[in-house]
């Protein structure tokens, strides 16, 4: 890394994926020269402290980003598909975490263990892909590379966290509720905007983000196209079945995959993975250890155990991976993709 500090810029900073950008941040003692704390105009105002010192939170407005070289962008859509064109007229890269560019061809959508080198064709925005896309691509890369990868089937189990602060709130008072016997009235899961929401205490919900015209949800189409885009591989087959769970945070997936060269066993599987970046595997049956989402917490690797063998399909295997959705799943993404800037020196 060079000796150079940044002026950098956190938009939602107030926000699930926010804060833990700005804890991020700091463990990682990313080269700041200044920081602008960005939010709605309902937070502005407030106080958020980073490295000891205080800072004012601002609304976020077009010239919030003059003199930003780096803006992490986490504050919903349609805030990046407005504020993000501004930033980079203003001469910033921005790094977003929303869907609003993932699938613009000219727009690199990068897990930096899996396509650290599409950084270099950015043109001023760079989209960090899904949660759970990433987690799924970490662990799936090596496999990619040295037997290569016909066909994913994926079924999620995922965190109220990923639907913001105030699907947890939801989550939370609703189980208190319902231990106390009293009545509720769900408003935010599973999708805010969508016209029912149920309960997510005690319950399981098979719908993340809204209903497509093929019967997908966009979440569900979200894994199979960023997939694809990020192993730069059209004619891959991706399925994805995605569901919410009362989880706090955690995000776990049921994997399937068939590869190109059959034959490899479990052991060359667990070697592969054990020795690949950002993994930490869990795997061992006979003393009951594999990833769990409670163990996830606050760590930025992905967790990768229940390596099997299809008992049909000698190139067919089954894992779980689990990985704590606003951490490698968000945050911490994001600001290792600001790291590889730094590092491929792309950060004027
Ligand atoms: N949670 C996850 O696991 C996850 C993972 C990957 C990507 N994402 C994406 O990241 C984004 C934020 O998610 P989150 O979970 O952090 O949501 P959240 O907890 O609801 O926080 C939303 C943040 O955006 C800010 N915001 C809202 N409207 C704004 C506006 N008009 N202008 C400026 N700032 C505004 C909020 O500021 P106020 O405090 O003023 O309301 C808050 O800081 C979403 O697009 C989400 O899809 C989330």
């Amino acid at each position: 890394m060079t000796t150079a500090n940044y002026h950098v810029a956190v938009v939602g900073a107030t926000g699930a994926v926010g804060q833990q950008m700005l804890k991020t941040l700091e463990e990682r003692d990313f080269p700041i020269a200044s920081l602008k704390l960005l939010s709605s105009k309902r937070s502005a105002g407030t106080t958020i402290s980073f490295k000891g010192e205080e800072y004012t939170v601002e609304e976020a407005t077009p010239e919030s980003f003059e003199g930003v070289q780096i803006a992490l962008f986490s504050a919903g859509g349609s805030v990046s598909k407005t504020l993000a064109p501004e930033a980079v007229k203003r001469g910033a890269i921005v790094v977003d975490n929303t869907s609003a560019f993932r699938m613009d061809p000219t727009i690199p959508l990068v897990v930096p263990e899996v396509n650290e080198e599409d950084l270099r064709n950015h043109n001023g925005i760079i989209a960090n892909p899904n949660c759970s896309t990433i987690q799924m691509m970490v662990a799936l890369e090596p496999i990619r590379e040295k037997y290569g990868l016909k066909k994913v089937i994926v079924s999620t189990y995922q965190a109220v966290s990923g639907a913001g602060l105030e699907a947890i709130e939801e989550m939370k008072q609703q189980t208190k509720d319902i231990l106390e016997g009293k009545d509720f009235t769900p408003e935010i899961l599973p999708v805010g905007g969508d016209k029912k929401h149920y309960q997510i205490a005690f319950n399981a919900i098979p719908q993340i983000d809204l209903f497509q015209e093929n019967g997908y949800t966009f979440e569900e189409m979200k894994m199979i196209n960023e997939t694809k885009k990020i192993l730069h591989m059209p004619e891959l087959e991706v399925a994805a079945t995605c569901v919410r769970l009362p989880i706090e945070t955690g995000h776990s997936e049921s994997v399937y995959i068939e590869t190109e060269k059959g034959g490899a066993t479990v052991a060359e599987l667990k070697e592969l993975l054990a020795t690949s970046p950002g993994i930490t595997l869990q795997d061992d049956p006979e003393n009951q250890v594999y990833p769990m989402a409670s163990e996830c917490v606050g760590k930025n690797d992905v967790f990768v155990g229940r390596i099997r063998r299809d008992l049909d399909r000698d190139n067919g295997y089954h894992m779980w991976i689990v990985s704590d959705n606003l951490l490698k799943g968000a945050a911490w993404n994001s600001v290792q993709i600001a790291e590889s800037l730094v590092k491929l020196e792309l950060l004027k």
